[in-house]
């Protein structure tokens, strides 16, 4: 049994996704037809020293949470992966930067497979739980619906897809927010054997499925630190996963820090990648799709 100190408790206690999701609906936003949001992707600072002393830029999440947070955005998705391995010490010093660097807009949080107890293996979700809430949950602002689907464990059993079903079951617009891709992207995955680390499998056809009968207009992913986007079965998969986790020198273009923001109106979804060095640009319309994994060199030590 995981017992949780109630100082850890109490620290969380105003990150929690209930309480986040009450502020969310008090916003004046709430029944416009506009939202503008940010999502932030991966943070935590790598589990091996060697890793965070050869690849860790400190602030980086500190920096880009100042600087979205300095615009009127309504609020903040985390993609998941906040902590490097979820124990009460790691989420102790994350919640204390996180408490430094928030000033007060909504933050939701999505759960990563390194929130759990282990990043990979077996593992289980307990402190996560205990500290922000469920990890499957839903919320409705100007006339969009937002589903965040907990990938943590590398698979989607069919429990959480019949409750996507239900969540997505909306006349208006709506977004996924979850942490790993879907495998059979093969964008992101890894290599041979390893090629789960790189994205969920179970269930993960299924949900590619899903999304694209109820027609969602985008899905959020991290897990990879990179930046990426690919069309498929007329879902919009976006790749955002340089929230401020160590970079890994592969040579790849599109492994760098940053945040998206995104703005929707009824007609449309404006999106626009602010990289850490002061680069900003917009998400194209049309077709888009990125180089492959293979065509990327990405190594599976980037991916533990
Ligand atoms: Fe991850």
């Amino acid at each position: 049994m995981t017992v949780v100190p109630e100082s850890l408790i109490l620290m969380a206690s105003r990150f929690r996704t209930e309480r986040q999701l009450r502020r969310l609906s008090r916003l004046p936003g709430a029944s416009g037809d506009k939202v503008s949001f940010a999502v932030l992707g991966d943070v935590e600072p790598s589990r091996f020293w060697i890793y965070r002393k050869l690849f860790n830029r400190e602030g980086v999440f500190h920096d880009q949470m100042h600087e979205l947070q300095a615009q009127p955005l309504t609020f903040t998705v985390q993609l998941g992966d906040m902590v490097s391995k979820g124990t009460r010490a790691n989420y102790e010093i994350f919640l204390r930067h996180l408490r430094r660097a928030w000033t007060g807009r909504p933050y939701l949080t999505v759960i990563g497979n390194h929130d759990r107890s282990q990043p990979n293996g077996k593992s289980h979700s307990t402190l996560y739980r205990t500290l922000f809430g469920r990890p499957n949950y839903f919320f409705d602002h100007a006339g969009v619906r937002f589903v965040v689907l907990d990938s943590s464990y590398k698979r989607v059993t069919r429990t959480q897809l019949r409750w996507l079903k239900l969540a997505l079951d909306f006349p208006g617009r709506k977004i996924v927010f979850t942490h790993m891709p879907p495998v059979q992207l093969s964008l992101w995955g890894g290599v041979g054997k390893v090629h789960e680390l790189g994205g969920f499998i179970g269930g993960s056809r299924e949900f590619a499925e899903i999304v694209s009968a109820a027609k969602v207009s985008r899905v959020y992913m991290g897990h990879v630190h990179a930046f990426g986007v690919q069309d498929h079965g007329g879902v919009r998969y976006v790749l955002t996963g340089g929230g401020g986790s160590a970079l890994f020198p592969s040579g790849n273009v599109d492994s760098f820090h940053h945040y998206l923001t995104v703005e929707i109106t009824p007609s449309a979804i404006r999106e626009r990648v602010h990289s850490h060095d002061g680069k900003v640009f917009s998400i194209p319309g049309g077709l888009v799709i990125l180089p492959t994994h293979d065509e990327r060199k990405r190594r599976w030590w980037e991916l533990v």
